[in-house]
């Protein structure tokens, strides 16, 4: 059993982690300013919850101070979001890391940090690995990628362990349908269960490589259970390219009267996006990914039974 933290831990990754780490029995600090994520999606009476923003560089430390392993996933997350606030999105992102690093630089703990494919931005090359260049298109990227910088920098001349991670579009139960930068699987749902046609930017051929938050969570216990220590990026993702276009014939699977308008294509999108998951699986052998067909269906059937409970967080407007 270890001292866990979990920043973000109560928005829709960081919860779901939550409960696995408690689950095996480990102590859990979650560090969160509730702007997106939502207390009711964690357990207060079985972990140490502390309402705290990691900008707040004592308050944190202070959160932090028993935490042999920290998962640090608090962000402003969201590409629209940091085109419009891009001071508050570096903030929160990049010097929220470093707040993050400074408390591990002292305590030693192992940091875990949620990265982001946005970072390849401008490099077109399919499929991603580790070793291409990378160039972001927008100030979330940048943030992501300044904040890698520093995680890299710290495992280098502090020897802090890390770990750090690049999610590619993640989904699963407990991500948010409803707010204006609400990602594009839970909107469509949620939009899908209540008969309102869903909007596709652009033509629909666009490509993500969507990966199950369940695939996550055993990324990021396995890499704490095993020590997983890399000098440099990890892509978390297993090279599955799905169009939005094939994602909306097998969401029709679900809801056959789906009605689909196509609009625009909206600013800082990437066009396509997939991982090639040969350093992913060196390092993490015995994880096996969900196939997205199946966790699809669990997400829309996770969505009918308990949406409500997500669909009404905080207004996330600025
Ligand atoms: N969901 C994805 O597809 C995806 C893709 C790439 C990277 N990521 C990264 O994974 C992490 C988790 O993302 P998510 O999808 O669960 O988003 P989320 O918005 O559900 O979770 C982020 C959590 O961080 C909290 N938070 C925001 N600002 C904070 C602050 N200043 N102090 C403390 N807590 C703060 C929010 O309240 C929320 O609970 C983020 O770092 C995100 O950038 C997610």
């Amino acid at each position: 059993m270890a001292h866990v933290a979990v920043t973000g831990g109560a928005g829709f990754i960081g919860s779901n982690l939550v409960s696995a780490l408690l689950a095996e029995g480990h102590e859990v600090t979650v560090v969160d300013d509730l702007s997106t994520g939502m207390i009711s999606n964690i357990d207060t009476k079985k972990c140490d919850f502390h309402n705290v923003s990691i900008v707040d560089a004592p308050g944190l430390k202070k959160a932090l101070s028993k935490s042999e392993v920290i998962f640090h996933l608090g962000a402003r997350g969201s590409v629209p979001r940091s085109l419009k606030n891009p001071v508050a999105t570096h903030d929160v992102n990049a010097t929220g890391t470093l707040n993050v690093l400074e408390v591990a630089r002292e305590s030693g703990a192992h940091v875990f940090f949620s990265s982001s494919s946005s970072v390849y931005g401008r490099n077109g090359v399919l499929p991603k690995d580790e070793s291409m260049w990378l160039g972001p298109m927008t100030p979330y990227a940048a943030s992501k990628l300044a904040a890698e910088g520093y995680v890299q920098a710290y495992g280098t001349a502090y020897e802090v362990p890390v770990t750090l991670l690049r999610f590619f579009n993640v989904f699963g139960p407990k991500q948010r349908p409803d707010h204006e930068y609400a990602a594009v699987l839970p909107k469509w749902i949620w939009k899908a269960m209540h008969n309102e046609p869903i909007d596709v930017f652009g033509d629909g051929s666009q490509t993500r490589d969507f990966t199950y938050v369940k695939t996550v969570v055993s990324i990021c216990l396995d890499g704490m259970n095993r020590k997983v220590i890399h000098d440099g990026a990890i892509n978390l993702a297993y090279g599955n390219r799905i169009s939005l276009n094939t994602t909306i014939d097998l969401l029709k699977k679900h809801f056959p009267d789906l009605k689909v308008n196509y609009v625009a294509t909206r600013a800082g999108d990437v066009k396509d996006s997939q991982n090639a998951p040969v350093l992913l699986k060196k390092l993490f052998p015995e994880v096996l990914p969900m196939k997205f067909e199946s966790a699809l269906s669990e997400t829309v059937d996770w969505l009918k039974e308990f949406g409500e409970t997500v669909a009404h967080g905080p207004t996330v407007s600025d």
